[in-house]
């Protein structure tokens, strides 16, 4: 008898392939580039990405016997769910996977601003030995807004609070309870950005939230403010970034996630005080892992006619 086919269209981890196990045919292609992934999801029963393909209407529509296509990794915006469930296709992701990751890479980037360790870094391996240039600010009773509380956003308010931060959230679904067993006081998005001194955005990318921080946002926040972006490209419009840098409306920003990926020259990038990473919040072995083995057991259910459990 003929084994189903997975398809993976992305790198995954080694366990990804493990918790599979022998019962199937696993294909590989880039999913990244159209072509590829046209032809090689039009005969698979079943295909694992993480978020550079797009799994859109078009995907959907030239997969001629898909039955799940599963997102390893949190967000699933790169998944036209719709158009999945119209086709009869089930959608899975690992929504716990790579939270500690994403939160860690957060406190990783708040640190590097506040410290100007990638600036430093590269002066002194340019053979510059710049200490009161890089001087820079303690976390230590700052106040740091967090908007959207929720599974990644905890994460790094239990984090910061190590430090002695005040934290703030902004999150309309989150009650006060919530917030007071968190130890963080919520207030309006208007509060969060006039009285923060670092602010990060774990937001989904949805199309109410897309470019929810632009250039009125900018103008909101002091001008010492530090601005992070873990979670989606878009979040943060990447035109109103650039002019509030440039303008010198805020102190700098650590950006993860852009709204074309790859993305290597930015007019951002040229900045002193903005620290870049290539979309790597879920970039850590055991995130991999974690998403890999979650997905390849839905996959295993799914294929099998078997309930998926809510991960
Ligand atoms: C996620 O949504 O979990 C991540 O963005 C996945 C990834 O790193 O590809």
């Amino acid at each position: 008898m003929e084994k189903p086919v997975v398809l993976l269209a992305e790198e995954l981890s080694p366990a990804t392939i493990d918790a599979l196990g022998p019962d199937f045919e696993i294909r590989q292609t880039d999913g990244a580039d159209r072509s590829q992934l046209l032809s090689a999801i039009a005969d698979v029963d079943a295909i694992l990405v993480r978020s550079a393909t797009k799994v859109d209407a078009e995907a959907i529509a030239a997969a001629k016997r898909l039955k799940v296509i599963a997102r390893a990794g949190v967000g699933l915006d790169n998944v036209d769910i719709k158009a999945a469930t119209q086709a009869g296709v089930m959608v899975v992701n690992a929504p716990t996977s790579n939270i500690v990751s994403a939160a860690e890479l957060t406190v990783g980037h708040i640190l590097s601003l506040a410290r100007n360790i990638p600036a430093a870094n590269s002066a002194l391996k340019n053979g510059e030995w710049k200490r009161s240039k890089y001087t820079g600010t303690e976390l230590y009773e700052k106040k740091v807004g967090i908007i959207g509380l929720g599974r990644i956003g905890a994460l790094i308010a239990a984090r910061l609070q190590a430090f002695e931060t005040q934290i703030l959230a902004y999150d309309p679904y989150v009650t006060s309870a919530r917030a007071a067993q968190l130890n963080v006081k919520l207030v309006s998005l208007d509060e969060l950005l006039e009285q923060s001194d670092f602010i990060t955005i774990h937001m989904p990318k949805t199309p109410e939230t897309v470019g929810m921080i632009g250039n009125e946002a900018f103008d909101k926040m002091k001008d010492t403010a530090y601005v992070v972006n873990v979670a989606r490209g878009g979040l943060i419009d990447e035109d109103a970034l650039y002019s509030a840098l440039k303008e010198g409306k805020i102190a700098g920003a650590a950006i993860d996630v852009f709204v074309k990926e790859p993305s290597t020259d930015l007019p951002i990038f040229g900045f002193d005080n903005v620290v870049v990473t290539p979309h790597l919040g879920a970039s850590t072995d055991e995130a991999q892992e974690k998403a890999g083995i979650s997905v390849a057991k839905s996959v295993r259910l799914a294929l099998a006619g078997e309930l998926v459990p809510d991960a």
